[in-house]
């Protein structure tokens, strides 16, 4: 039986990821995850099918146990957060740059076939040109996204020197059911899906008019496990997007029609670190990886917003 170990799989993301790997009845799937920003709540319903191990990324040690002789490794643990990376910067860091060195190494040394690492579209910080494509130079604007940078260097690196076949994949703003809305750190979506529910006013930062590729859930986990399976992919670098893009004023004025109200948002200062326009060019990941993204803004919006309110 196969080995899949999804670390931060008790994630907005991972969990997703979890279920459908347990969908293809493929193989056995283990979690790494430190519950910082997890919860096992978010494996509920298949928690007796799924082993979870309450463990950090940045203890080499216990992982390494874990990992060994696993097929495929998702690397999907961090601190996921722009403003978090500023505000406290020393254990984003210590996660997202050493825990990930810590994985890669126990992967190569627990000889896994395969590592797909969540890399983030944060590294192209702002570029003259939209879509935004993987030939062009990186440029970081924030501790975060420079951490996710150096995460695809180390897949680079340990593909090329340490036999580890990592691809990374660069994640543009997902959203769907579970991501938590409950942290000054949540990502915007779920934060206007719990306004749009309580009917408050969501708070934006800077003129609303930035925009970003949201990309529902189950299209993100879809092209993991694709990505997994693909050859030839090894060190290389994928954008994960949907390659649309919205502003966050249009999105807000969609929620708003869902529901038929009219709630106007209240404006803030723009945010340290933030970038302003994200859109994939899937290309590459169409043609190598055979990317197919299935959900509408619309229909994404729509499935999140249900199930938020079935939630509450
Ligand atoms: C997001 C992800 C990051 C990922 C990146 C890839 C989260 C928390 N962050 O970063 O992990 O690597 O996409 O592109 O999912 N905003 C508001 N009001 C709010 C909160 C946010 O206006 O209450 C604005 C922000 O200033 C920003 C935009 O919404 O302009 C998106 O912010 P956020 O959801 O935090 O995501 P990113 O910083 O784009």
């Amino acid at each position: 039986m196969k080995k899949y170990v999804v670390t931060g799989g008790a994630g907005f993301i991972g969990s997703a990821l979890v279920r459908a790997l347990l969908a293809r009845k493929d193989g056995a799937v283990e979690v790494i995850d430190n519950l910082l920003t997890g919860k096992k709540s978010n494996l509920a319903e298949v928690a007796s099918r799924v082993v979870l191990h309450e463990i950090d990324i940045r203890d080499y040690t216990a992982i390494a146990g874990v990992i060994a002789g696993a097929d495929t490794v998702f690397h999907l643990a961090a601190i996921p957060s722009v403003p978090r990376s500023i505000t406290d910067p020393v254990p984003s860091h210590e996660v997202n740059i050493d825990g990930t060195f810590n994985v890669l190494r126990a992967s190569a040394e627990g000889k896994a076939r395969k590592l797909v690492y969540a890399a983030s579209s944060a590294a192209y910080g702002d570029t003259d040109v939209l879509p935004k494509v993987e030939t062009m130079p990186p440029n970081p604007k924030s501790p975060y996204a420079a951490q996710k940078l150096l995460g695809e260097y180390y897949c680079g690196v340990f593909s090329s020197c340490f036999g580890l076949d990592a691809t990374s994949l660069r994640f543009f703003n997902v959203y769907g059911p579970r991501q938590d809305p409950d942290s000054p750190y949540s990502g915007v979506l779920s934060l206007f899906m719990r306004c749009l529910l309580e009917r408050r006013p969501p708070t934006i930062h800077g003129d609303g008019e930035q925009t970003r590729d949201f990309t529902y859930v189950e299209d993100v986990v879809s092209l993991v496990i694709q990505a997994s399976r693909a050859p030839g992919t090894a060190g290389k670098v994928y954008n994960a997007g949907n390659g649309g893009r919205y502003s966050l004023n249009r999105i807000w004025s969609i929620l708003q029609g869902f529901e038929g109200v009219n709630i106007p948002p209240l404006y803030g200062p723009s945010r340290a670190g933030d970038v302003r326009d994200s859109q994939a060019d899937t290309t590459t990941a169409v043609r190598e990886l055979g990317h197919a993204p299935a959900f509408t803004i619309e229909d994404g919006l729509r499935r999140t917003l249900e199930w938020y309110r079935a939630a509450n």
